[in-house]
């Protein structure tokens, strides 16, 4: 029994050394860029530093990783996330969605922001910085739905 043991530890061990030369693709260019947000709609300031502090390492062309991104298998489920947050909502890539595509995003916003799906707890969990204020929260709702409308009102 105790030799089972130490050979099932043994062999988890291994796996997890063998994990490390695992590397997944990551997300380094920039938030900035011919396709990004700001030419679809205006993005005051404010808006850019709530966005930059608390939604761009998921939604936005790069993720500034902590340290523990390097270890495997922490690399990849962040990764996993970063590829799904992005694939839903690209920032850097917003003005390439269609124009119902992007109305139907800012109204998603605003209702992840009111139900405080996001950011994702398993994020800020980390990420203190990143809890969105209630005075964010306002500033983010209202951006939101001044984007919506004037996305619509586009002839
Ligand atoms: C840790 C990564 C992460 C962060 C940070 C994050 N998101 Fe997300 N977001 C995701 C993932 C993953 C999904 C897709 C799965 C889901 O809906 O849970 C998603 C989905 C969304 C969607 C849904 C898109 C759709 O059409 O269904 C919206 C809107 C959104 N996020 C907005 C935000 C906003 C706004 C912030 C910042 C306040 C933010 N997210 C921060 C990972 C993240």
């Amino acid at each position: 029994m105790k030799t089972r043991l130490r050979n099932i530890s043994i062999g988890v061990g291994i796996i997890l050394v063998m994990l490390q030369f695992v590397r997944p693709a990551l997300n380094l260019g920039s938030v900035e860029g011919k396709d990004d947000i700001g030419h679809t709609v205006a993005v005051p300031a404010e808006i850019q530093s709530i966005l930059k502090r608390s939604c761009n390492d998921c939604h936005s062309n790069s993720t500034i990783y902590p340290w523990y991104a390097s270890i495997q298998p922490i690399g990849l489920w962040l990764q996993h996330h970063v590829d799904e947050g992005k694939a839903e909502l690209n920032f850097s890539m917003f003005n390439l969605y269609s124009d119902k595509r992007k109305a139907h995003k800012m109204e998603e916003i605003v209702e992840m922001v009111e139900s405080h799906e996001m950011p994702l707890n398993s994020y800020t969990w980390i990420h203190k910085e990143a809890i969105l204020s209630p005075d964010d929260k306002i500033a983010l709702k209202e951006w939101a739905m001044i984007s919506f409308a004037s996305i619509k009102a586009k002839p």
